[in-house]
């Protein structure tokens, strides 16, 4: 990091309050050397980003949750590489100085290096400075190569939702000891590989806890406890805004349903008992 005066200063001595936000993917482990948590949020669309970039968020995930979330279905299957690029377009005209990893839809590892470096570089021109990819088995060397082309990857293991025909449904998953010993193995496969940081999602937080610190870049858990380096949330959740769906692992820090719903309400009864539009408000 550079002082004022143009000297490097280790990141050990800069005060947290001075930290840059993560504007690499080096970004990633530097953070965890500091012992700073890092927190991504999900984003999906640029006014959303817009209010983001002004927030103490690191970094925004256009995550294929997009399709639950905004598109209303059951799960990620549906996400495109057109469609995630749109999304990732949207994002960075709002995201400021943000960091953006957007997700690799279903499939898009496990067609070769081409099709993956396709993807990728869609997304990268679309404004994303990183990819996410889930899974590692059958596709760490193509992850490999992306990161050997120059693209920032980060893995994602443990509940993988473009895996949910295969688990069987949205399920915490290694919880027996050969599970947990195959998903150590994999994220240390994954890091070997190069990824930036790894996401780990809802896996129990004892083995999270362990593959942090078996490794030197970041975790970055979602229902994988309080041992990871760093946590991420799907925004509706944090925000309450989806009050039909409260997974355990989440917690809504604002109620953003009664903000929409109440803001709704209150122009409803303003346009019925005539006071919206006010003189002021007409032209
Ligand atoms: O798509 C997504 O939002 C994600 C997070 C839940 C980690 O992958």
């Amino acid at each position: 990091m550079e002082s004022s005066g143009g000297n490097v200063e280790s990141l050990e001595s800069v005060p947290a309050a001075r930290r840059a936000p993560i504007s690499s993917a080096g970004g990633f482990a530097a953070a965890k050397a500091a012992g700073t948590k890092i927190v991504m949020v999900t984003a999906y669309d640029a006014w959303t980003a817009r209010l983001l970039a002004d927030s103490p968020v690191d970094c925004l995930l256009v995550g294929d949750s997009a399709m639950m979330v905004v598109h209303g279905e059951k799960d990620t299957l549906g996400a495109t590489p057109e469609l995630m690029a749109l999304h990732t377009r949207a994002v960075a005209r709002g995201a400021g100085a943000k960091f953006i990893v957007s997700d690799m839809p279903f499939l898009s590892a496990r067609k070769g290096e081409a099709h993956a470096l396709d993807c990728a570089s869609a997304l990268l021109r679309a404004g994303a400075h990183a990819v996410k990819i889930e899974g590692a088995r059958g596709h760490v060397h193509v992850i490999r190569h992306l990161v050997e082309s120059g693209i920032p990857v980060m893995g994602h293991l443990g509940l993988t939702p473009q895996w949910v025909r295969g688990l069987g449904g949205f399920r915490v998953q290694a919880r027996d000891q050969a599970a947990a010993k195959a998903l150590m193995e994999d994220a240390l496969d994954l890091e070997k590989a190069g990824v930036c940081a790894l996401v780990l999602e809802c896996i129990p937080q004892a083995l999270a806890r362990d593959v942090s610190q078996a490794l030197e870049i970041p975790t970055i858990g979602i229902g994988a406890g309080s041992g990871c380096d760093g946590q991420v949330l799907v925004l509706q959740d944090l925000l309450g805004l989806s009050p039909d769906f409260r997974p355990r692992f989440s917690r809504p820090f604002a109620d953003g349903a009664s903000l929409f719903q109440g803001g709704a309400a209150a122009f409803a009864e303003a346009v019925r008992e005539g006071s919206f539009p006010s003189e002021k408000e007409s032209f």
